[in-house]
């Protein structure tokens, strides 16, 4: 199993705002990083100077996918199910950090953000019974991406939460939300992930309400 401790390939299925930030964060850690989206000539011309600054290379989700050690999936919720099929056969066996949540297209209500699942469901387990080869982690999903790495809040480190059936899976994830200055918080099998794709709902809301985005979940005894 990757550990994140050791420079590796690591792919990114995704080139928005949270696969950037993923990616500044990898490479920080010494990584080397692909990011893919649906046309890899559109990508690579859409983040030539982010290439250029990072280093980071872009690809198809299939290149993506043979070339990561591990898989982050940083892509549109409603997309997610296609984009793992597009990535193919390379992804079995790998880790695949799900940092997706199941937003519907409807607009939000007063600030709350409408799911395509329900409560006795979640993207994450929808992903891991599509995909049994694959060992999905879902974590990520729960902060702005631009507070993934070394963020400063006030009350000090916050919990990231980490779901999935593969133990080493998950001890590979925790190692590196502790490389980036957070706490791991294993919300235990993947059936977890219907308690923290939700707290995408709560994070956003005072954003929507207030514009405030400055904030992060801790856990407290
Ligand atoms: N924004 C945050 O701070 C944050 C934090 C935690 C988790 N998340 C979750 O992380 C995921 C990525 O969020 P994001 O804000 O970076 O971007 P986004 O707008 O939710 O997604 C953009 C990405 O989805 C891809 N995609 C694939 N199929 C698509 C389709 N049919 N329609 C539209 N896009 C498609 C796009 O591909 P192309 O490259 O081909 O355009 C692009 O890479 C989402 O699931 C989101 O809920 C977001």
């Amino acid at each position: 199993m990757l550990n994140f401790h050791t420079p590796s390939p690591i792919a990114i299925l995704g080139t928005g705002g949270v696969a950037q930030d993923l990616a500044r964060g990898l490479i920080g850690l010494g990584h080397t990083v692909m990011l893919a989206g649906r046309d890899a000539a559109d990508a690579a011309q859409r983040l030539a100077a982010f290439s250029a600054e990072t280093g980071a290379r872009t690809g198809s989700y299939a290149e993506a996918a043979a070339f990561g050690a591990a898989v982050f999936l940083a892509v549109k919720g409603t997309a997610a199910e296609a984009v793992l099929h597009a990535a193919g056969p390379a992804l079995a066996g790998k880790l695949v950090i799900d940092a997706t949540n199941p937003i519907a297209d409807e607009a939000p209500d007063h600030g709350v953000l409408r799911f395509f699942t329900d409560r006795n469901d979640s993207l994450g387990e929808r992903l891991q019974a599509a995909f049994p080869a694959v060992k999905i982690v879902k974590a990520f999903n729960t902060v702005g991406s631009a507070h993934f790495v070394r963020p400063s809040f006030a009350g000090g480190p916050g919990s990231m939460f980490i779901a999935g059936n593969d133990t080493e899976a998950k001890a590979a994830v925790a190692r590196l939300i502790e490389a980036w200055g957070w706490e791991p918080y294993d919300v235990g099998r993947i059936e977890g992930a219907r308690t923290t794709e939700p707290l995408c709902q709560l994070w956003c809301l005072p954003g929507f309400l207030r514009n405030d985005w400055v904030h992060a979940f801790k856990v407290i005894a």
